[in-house]
């Protein structure tokens, strides 16, 4: 079976729906995960949050994109995930439609670079590459071969060096002090 219908915006109530949904993909202790300390105070880029679902089922996907900066100069990028498809509905073209539907909003927002920490078998059928290892570093630890870079305009990750984190923390970080 494959799927024609397009992903949606998520709503606040699928949002029960999605954390079960990750629960299943990723396992409970899912947030102990560095990529989860970037969605820390974080919240996910508008218009990039999409679901599929089915009358059977009801939520059959599941994606969304995350603002984040990297380095002291904040060279923002977008973090890919989670990606979660529901265990009776992978491998039927799901994460596929929800990646590309993404992306293709993702574009013409001006977003010139998408992150993500996932198995590259997968990520590389979109084109998704490994970043150069110690180029851009995660407040935690990390397999280097799992970092991956999509650009989405030329020489976008040229751009992106030092500490992956949500903005916040960069603009905590780079706020002057006051001295004594
Ligand atoms: C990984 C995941 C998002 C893929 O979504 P999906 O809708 O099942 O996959 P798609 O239909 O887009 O793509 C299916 C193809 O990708 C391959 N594939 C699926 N998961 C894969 C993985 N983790 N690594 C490598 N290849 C994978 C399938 O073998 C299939 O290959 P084929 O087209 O040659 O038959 C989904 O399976 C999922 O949520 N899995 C649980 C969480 C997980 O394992 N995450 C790991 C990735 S971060």
């Amino acid at each position: 079976m494959t799927f024609t219908q397009s992903p949606v915006d998520q709503t606040e109530q699928d949002a029960p729906a999605i954390e079960h949904l990750l629960d299943l993909a990723f396992g409970l202790n899912r947030i102990a995960k560095t990529s989860y300390q970037l969605r820390l105070g974080n919240t996910p880029v508008p218009g990039l949050s999409l679901v599929m679902r089915d009358r059977q089922l009801g939520l059959m996907g599941a994606i969304s994109f995350w603002p984040v900066a990297i380095g002291a100069e904040m060279t923002p990028a977008l973090l890919l995930g989670p990606l979660a498809v529901h265990p009776e509905r992978q491998n039927m073209g799901i994460g596929r439609a929800l990646i590309t539907e993404g992306l293709a909003r993702a574009r013409p927002k001006g977003h010139e670079l998408v992150l993500l920490v996932g198995d590259p078998p997968y990520y590389a059928r979109f084109d998704f590459r490994q970043v150069p290892e110690g180029q851009i570093t995660l407040p935690g630890p990390l397999d280097p071969k799992r970092l991956m870079f999509m650009e989405l305009a030329d020489g976008a990750l040229a751009k992106a060096s030092g500490m992956m984190l949500p903005p916040w923390r960069w603009n905590e970080i780079n706020a002057p002090r006051a001295t004594t």
